[in-house]
């Protein structure tokens, strides 16, 4: 796979599998855009990869829950247009239903869906000027089999999953491609401070035995943008050991 000549949009890229993803493609040759609710820390993200891979890498603050057409504006000062968008920023606020305020549920929905929402409206419109982009959305495992705790974080994964399929379907004429990822159990700050029982349960229904890696996610991503997926569209590939 070579993305050179690429520019390649991240969403929450300063860590976890966000940075996996952005990581990965400027090993393969890609120009990064990092982004997060935190200008310093995307900064020190893009110098380091920039440093490690040589690529142009930049950093910019792009909270989905604030003002994200100025965010754009900013990025678009400085990045001519952008090749491949991986819509990979999203929240937990765990709790049973019965006990999730009015602020769990929105503020879950207001990241995972509206400012995906908002992000891809604006730069789609560029790919579709240049008839040519890719477009992937990290869902999860939990939006197909649910979980306790997770009423607001699975139905923004299970919303994902329609908004690809019906994206795909509308930017297809446009040569534009529309697919989701979705991680089972990834080793990231997301996952780290789940109680130790409760990981052990999960480990249980790992047919691989094992947890996975945001390289592993980030492999996945890197498939569905390169040409070898050219012919893929609407599609989720699910990236976690066999876990259903
Ligand atoms: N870790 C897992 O097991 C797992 C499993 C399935 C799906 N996922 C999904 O993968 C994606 C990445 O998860 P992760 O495990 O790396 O999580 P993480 O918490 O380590 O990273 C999330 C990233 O999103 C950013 N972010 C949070 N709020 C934001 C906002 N308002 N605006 C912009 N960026 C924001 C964070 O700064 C961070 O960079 C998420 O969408 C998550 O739902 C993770």
């Amino acid at each position: 796979m070579d993305f050179k000549g690429k520019t390649v949009l991240v969403t929450g890229s300063t860590r976890g599998i966000g940075k996996a993803i952005a990581s990965a493609f400027a090993e393969k040759g890609a120009d990064v855009i990092i982004t997060g609710r935190d200008k310093g820390t995307t900064q020190i993200v893009a110098d380091n990869i920039k440093n490690e891979y040589g690529v142009n890498a930049y950093g910019f603050t792009l909270d989905l829950s604030s003002d994200v057409e100025t965010a754009w504006q900013e990025i678009k000062k400085h990045v001519d247009f952008v090749d491949i968008l991986v819509n990979n920023a999203g929240i937990t606020k765990d709790t049973l239903f019965i006990r999730m305020k009015d602020e769990d549920w929105e503020q879950v929905i207001n990241v995972n869906l509206n400012g995906t929402f908002k992000i891809t409206k604006l730069v789609v419109k560029d790919m579709i000027k240049r008839k040519t982009g890719k477009i992937i959305n990290i869902s999860s495992i939990i939006g197909f089999i649910g979980n306790v705790g997770q009423t607001n974080y699975a139905t923004t994964k299970a919303g994902l999953i329609g908004f690809t399929k019906s994206l795909a379907k509308e930017l297809a004429p446009r040569n534009i491609t529309v697919n989701a990822v979705a991680p089972g159990f990834i080793e990231t700050d997301m996952t780290e401070n789940l109680p130790a029982e409760l990981k052990e349960k999960y480990l249980d229904q790992i047919p691989l035995k094992r947890f996975g890696k945001p390289r592993d996610v980030a492999d996945a991503v890197l498939f569905l943008a390169s040409d070898m997926a050219s012919y893929i569209t609407g599609e989720t590939i699910h990236v976690n050991g066999g876990m259903y």
